[in-house]
C-alpha cells in the first residue's frame, strides 16, 4: 500500500493512489495534560483551540512547516494512520512532503515521526515539486515550470525543471500570518478582541488581494477590548484586504524575486507555461490575479489546491529513486546529505 501525506501546519491530508484523498482535517491534536493521551484529533480537536480546561492541550504540531512539538506530530500521525489502515495488515510505503528550507535534523524527525506512526517506508518530497505532480505538472520535462504553494505557514515559490528545483525561495509568511493580521487590524480599528479561528473563518468568507466589487461583509465576533463584554462588528472585504495587505506584499516580493534569479531560459518558459498557485492559500480572492498584475505573467490556480500536496506525494513515489532522502525499514539507512546517517 502506498500514501501520500502532506503534514501542515493547518491540514494533515492523506491520499492513496488507489482510492483518492482518503483524509483530509485540520492538523490539530488534543491530548491530556497528566497522562498525554490522546483525547481528539481533526476536526474535533480543532473545535477545543481556545476552549480547552486546564487538563486538556489543544495544539498544532507542526509551526510555519516545521515540527514544533515532535511527540504530538507523531501521534497525530499515528492516528491519522490508524484511520486509513484500519482493514490493512501491511505497513504502508509513504511518501511525506516537507517544506523546502526544513534542516537535516527536521527531515529527520518527520520520518521517524511517520516510522513510529506505523510506516514501513518513508521518502520526503519536497513541497513544492509534490504540489506540482499534483497539479498534473510533467515534472520531468527539461522545461521551466512555476510553483507557488500558499499554505497555512509557509509560502514556497520554485522553479522546476528536469523534476528538480532550478530555483527556489520560502517565506515563513503565509495564511496564519494574514489571520494574524487581521486580529490586530480588528483589535486596532475596532478595539475588538477575536480569536486564530474567528480571524481564519472571516479571511476565508469575506479576505480578498484586490478590492472586492460589490463588497463583501460578515460579522466578527469577539471581546470589547475596553469593557470585556462580548461585541459584534460588521466587517467589510475592502477593510479585510487592508488587514492583510503587509504578509501579501511579503508573499508577491519574495515571488517577485525568484522571479529576478531565474535563469533566462527558465524565465522564457515560464512566460509560456504562466505560474500556477497550490495550497490552501490558493482559494484567497483576488490572489491569482493580484499576483498576474505583479510579475506580468499569467498566474493559475489547481485543481484542488488544498489536496494537490498530498495527491502529489502518493504520485511521486514512482519516481521515488529520484529522491534523496529515504527511509527503509528493511536495512535502517537514512539517505540523507551526509552530516545525518544512522
Ligand atoms: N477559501 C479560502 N480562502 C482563503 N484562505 C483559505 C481558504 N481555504 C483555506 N485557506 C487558508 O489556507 C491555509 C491552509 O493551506 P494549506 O492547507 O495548504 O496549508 P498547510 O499545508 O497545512 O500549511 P504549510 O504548507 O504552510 O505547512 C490556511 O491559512 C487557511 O486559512
Ligand atoms: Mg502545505
Amino acid at each position: 500500500m502506498n500514501l501520500g501525506i502532506d503534514l501542515g501546519t493547518s491540514r494533515v491530508v492523506i491520499y492513496d493512489p488507489a482510492a483518492g484523498v482518503v483524509l483530509d482535517e485540520p492538523a490539530v491534536i488534543a491530548v491530556a495534560r497528566d497522562d498525554g493521551h490522546v483525547i481528539a484529533c481533526g476536526t474535533e480537536a480543532e473545535e477545543m483551540l481556545g476552549r480547552t480546561p486546564d487538563s486538556i492541550l489543544a495544539v498544532r504540531p507542526v509551526q510555519k512547516g516545521v515540527i514544533a512539538e515532535y511527540e504530538l506530530a507523531e501521534k497525530l500521525l499515528r492516528h491519522c494512520l490508524q484511520r486509513v489502515c484500519s482493514n490493512r495488515i501491511a505497513k504502508p510505503c509513504v511518501a511525506v512532503s516537507v517544506a523546502e528550507k526544513v534542516t537535516d535534523v527536521e527531515q529527520r524527525s518527520f520520518i521517524e515521526a511517520v516510522v513510529s506512526a506505523g510506516a514501513r517506508r518513508v521518502t520526503l518530497v519536497p513541497e513544492t515539486v509534490a504540489a506540482a505532480i499534483g497539479a498534473g505538472i510533467d515534472v520531468s520535462l527539461p522545461l521551466g515550470q512555476m510553483i507557488v504553494n500558499a499554505g497555512g505557514g509557509t509560502v514556497d515559490a520554485s522553479v522546476l525543471s528536469l523534476r528538480g528545483e532550478a530555483v527556489f525561495s520560502s517565506i515563513r509568511v503565509a495564511g496564519s500570518a494574514m489571520d494574524d493580521a487581521i486580529i490586530r487590524y480588528l483589535r486596532a480599528r475596532h478595539g475588538l478582541i477575536i480569536s486564530e479561528t474567528t480571524a481564519e473563518r472571516l479571511k476565508i468568507r469575506i479576505g480578498c488581494a484586490l478590492p472586492e466589487d460589490p463588497e463583501l461583509t460578515a460579522p466578527a465576533k469577539g471581546r470589547d477590548a475596553l469593557t470585556g463584554l462580548p461585541r459584534m462588528v460588521q466587517m467589510t472585504s475592502t477593510e479585510l484586504c487592508e488587514a492583510i495587505s503587509e504578509p501579501l506584499q511579503d508573499m508577491l516580493d519574495m515571488v517577485q524575486r525568484v522571479l529576478e534569479i531565474t535563469p533566462p531560459e527558465l524565465a522564457g518558459d515560464i512566460i509560456n507555461n504562466g505560474i500556477c498557485l497550490t495550497g490552501g492559500l490558493a482559494q484567497l480572492r483576488g490572489l491569482p490575479e493580484l499576483l498576474a498584475r505583479s510579475t506580468g505573467v499569467a498566474c493559475h490556480v489547481a485543481d484542488n489546491p488544498a489536496q494537490c500536496v498530498a495527491i502529489g506525494a502518493g504520485k511521486a513515489l514512482q519516481y521515488a529513486s529520484a529522491f534523496s532522502a529515504v527511509y527503509d525499514l528493511g536495512n535502517y539507512t537514512y539517505r540523507l546529505s551526509d552530516n545525518v546517517t544512522n
